[in-house]
């Protein structure tokens, strides 16, 4: 497979088409950022490390880091984190209250933010020093004791984080928030807050399509059951309501992130990510989605 070919030739075809989508500026720092941006890093399992574009630069991976507090509760309470959150899609946005009232304070999925901001409860209550902890597993899974947050970018969203303080009052007052909430949205910003490249991102997140094993160390880092859950819950939850849509047209389990990044994982085959800020109506890079249904199209790699 000649994956430097075609995502040369869809990074050409794709750069210069017409982008309606808009920037995440409910982030005030989000809006920030150049809006022309658009960058592809591949990783797959038998070493081709392959990038185009704006693909050294980092950005920031927003919702995305929510895969990587799912995996990092997931190692340390088993299965007992589904009492928690559930697993089904909900196709409502990614900043719904909604059906938080009939669900009783469970959010459907660990990739809305109300599920997201449950699971930043759990791993508060099971880390010594959340923060540092949190971050020291993304640096052992990528190898790069660099990578960080962005104090500007998590101070930013802090000015405007109303829709999940409510979520996390909501959610305490089923009793589903141990902690106490200013603690648990302060850890939920910074991990969105997290900053890498489609460089970094690609190969942080290539143990998922490894069997939860990490290439570089060959460090088990999730069950080879864990791993195929997490990668059904991208699936089906992933683009919050767009995740049929990407399903349908992409065929890989995946996550994106108000940053305009998206991660993409083929089991056993490959890691990918792309980043162009702009984003469709339904909070998803519009370039990134395009990207990827004609990358998986012309490489024939999809899980179906
Ligand atoms: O909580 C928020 O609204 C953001 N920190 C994350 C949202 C996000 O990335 C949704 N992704 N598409």
């Amino acid at each position: 497979m000649n994956f430097k070919e075609i995502i040369q030739e869809i990074y050409l075809k794709i750069k210069p088409i017409e982008d309606n989508g808009q920037l995440a500026s409910y982030i005030p720092e989000l809006a920030n950022v150049n809006p022309e941006n658009f960058g592809i890093h591949i990783s797959t399992l038998d070493r081709v490390d392959f990038g185009i574009g704006n693909c050294y630069d980092k950005f920031s991976i927003q919702s995305i880091a929510k895969v990587l507090s799912l995996c990092l509760a997931y190692r340390i309470v088993g299965e007992n984190l589904w009492e928690r959150v559930g697993v089904e899609p909900s196709g409502t946005s990614f900043n719904s209250l909604v059906q938080l009232e009939t669900d009783n304070g469970i959010p459907r999925n660990p990739f809305i933010n109300a599920g997201a901001i449950v699971i930043s409860d759990i791993l508060i209550s099971n880390l010594e020093n959340p923060k540092e902890d949190f971050l020291a597993f993304v640096r052992s899974l990528s190898s790069n004791s660099e990578l960080n947050y962005s104090r500007k970018i998590a101070a930013s969203e802090k000015t405007v984080g109303f829709r999940n303080t409510a979520l996390c009052n909501f959610i305490k007052s089923f009793g589903n928030i141990e902690n106490d909430p200013s603690e648990v949205l302060d850890f939920y910003f910074d991990l969105c807050s997290l900053e890498m490249n489609c460089k970094e991102l690609s190969a942080l997140f290539l143990f998922l399509a490894n069997d939860g094993k990490n290439i570089v160390d060959n460090n088990q880092i999730l069950t080879k059951s864990q791993t195929k859950r997490i990668n059904a819950l991208m699936l089906t939850c992933g683009f919050y309501d767009e995740s049929g849509d990407f399903a349908f047209k992409v065929g890989v389990p995946g996550k994106s992130g108000v940053g305009g990044g998206i991660v993409a994982v083929h089991p056993n085959q490959y890691s990918i990510a792309v980043w162009s800020p702009k984003l469709n109506e339904k909070g998803n890079s519009y370039k990134g989605m395009r990207f990827l249904e004609e990358f998986t199209t012309r490489s024939g790699l999809s899980i179906f």
